[in-house]
């Protein structure tokens, strides 16, 4: 029988991007159980099949007794943990969400997998792994001149999404040192690519500027962030459930650090080439805006042991992955339109931007 993989979390942006390549590179058979937050706008598993081999179910990480019955029916030998809420300007101003679901729903996930797993016999009990996919998040903001965060570095949260992932971690790390049980983390740089929600700065910038909208920059644009495109960070995950320790973390990143100002003007030199303006370029639209609270204003990992000790290595430059995003979301415009045009997510402009005073 093939190694089943419980995949929480598996219809977002990276988790469904987890499942296609597990299904493409490995032979595994996959469970995917996820609550369907607004975050799936763009993600579709249709063409998962609800099959033998694979499994949707939609349903909250928190309700034990759906995440009981999944461990005992599907027995998997893997459980990845995507779950979560994951935009910093939501975790502003709804945070009491972030804790329940990042931190409470983490828990009840970790305590119930700690109960199937003491269930185990020996062989699986040793080769069972818990992933949790982590953010550099939780290691807070580095000056120009600091080195690349390593997986030693002191956690220092400065949002409360960031927090929420930090206390996430810590419960991993615990049930590992107190029960033994074979956790693992991983902890990724900003990711970007194909079906990202609209709401992320790429996805955002690339819809904005075919809608011939301002761009937002918060603040003067010169945050620093680590970019990976999305299926690197899945290959690394793969690679870490295989051959990685138990007990052990792995940060993740191709380091391309770039500011937010050079991001955003690269989407627009892509798009001025791929579908030009009128007239003008696209980074005329760019504008400054009120600046996020707490902003951070650098991220950037050292991931030199998944590196050494996994031989991982991202597949994408930030120029060639930028690409093929770009192509996607033109691609899927049609998409990415109905989601753009819902209720959703204009309700998430008007709150999120409104107040931020464009000009
Ligand atoms: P996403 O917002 O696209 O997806 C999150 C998924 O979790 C959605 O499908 C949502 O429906 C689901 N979910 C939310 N609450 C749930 C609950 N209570 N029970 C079950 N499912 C629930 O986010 P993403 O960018 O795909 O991030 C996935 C994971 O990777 C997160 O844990 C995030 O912290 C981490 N991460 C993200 C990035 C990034 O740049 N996007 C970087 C590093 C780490
Ligand atoms: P984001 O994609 O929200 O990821 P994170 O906050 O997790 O890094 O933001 C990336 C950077 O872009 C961050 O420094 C905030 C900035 N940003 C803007 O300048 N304008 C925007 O409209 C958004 C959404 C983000």
């Amino acid at each position: 029988m093939r190694p089943r993989i419980l995949v929480a979390g598996g219809a977002g942006f990276i988790g469904s991007t987890f499942v296609r390549t597990c299904v493409e590179v490995s032979a595994s058979s996959i469970v995917v159980v996820d609550k369907c937050t607004y975050a799936v706008g763009l993600n579709n598993l249709a063409e998962f099949n609800d099959g033998e081999q694979h499994r949707f179910v939609q349903g909250d990480i928190g309700n034990r007794g759906l995440i009981r019955d999944l461990l005992r029916e599907h027995r998997p030998a893997t459980v990845v943990n995507f779950a979560a809420e994951t935009h910093v300007d939501r975790s502003i101003l709804f945070p009491e969400e972030f804790v329940q679901t990042n931190v409470v729903g983490t828990f009840h996930l970790l305590d119930e997998v700690r109960q199937y797993w003491e269930t185990l016999p020996g062989v699986s009990k040793d080769s069972f792994r818990f992933l949790q996919v982590s953010t550099d998040e939780v290691y807070g903001s580095l000056a120009p001149s600091d080195p690349p965060c390593d997986e030693n570095r002191a956690f220092a949260p400065n949002s409360p999404y960031a927090a929420s992932k930090a206390a996430a971690d810590q419960f991993v790390r615990a049930f590992h040192q107190t029960y033994g049980v074979p956790t693992q983390i991983a902890r990724c740089c900003n990711n970007y690519g194909p079906g990202q929600y609209p709401e992320k700065l790429i996805p955002l910038a690339i819809l904005k500027a075919l809608q011939e909208q301002p761009l937002p920059i918060f603040g003067d644009g010169n945050q620093i962030r680590d970019w990976l495109y999305v299926r690197d960070h899945c290959l690394a995950l793969l690679k870490i459930i295989e051959s990685g320790l138990p007990g052990e973390v792995y940060n993740i990143s191709a380091r391309a650090e770039r500011t937010n100002l050079q991001v955003v003007r690269a989407i627009c030199a892509s798009l001025d080439e791929t579908r030009p303006r009128k007239s003008g370029t696209y980074a005329e639209l760019i504008t400054h805006v009120a600046d996020r609270p707490g902003h951070d204003r650098r991220y950037a990992l050292d991931s030199s042991k998944i590196s050494s000790q996994l031989h991982w290595r991202s597949a994408e430059s930030f120029e060639s992955g930028l690409e093929k995003t770009v192509h996607w979301y033109l691609d899927h415009l049609d998409l990415v339109m109905t989601v753009a045009n819902g209720r959703a997510y204009r309700d998430w402009l008007a709150v999120n931007y409104e107040q931020r005073r464009f000009g």
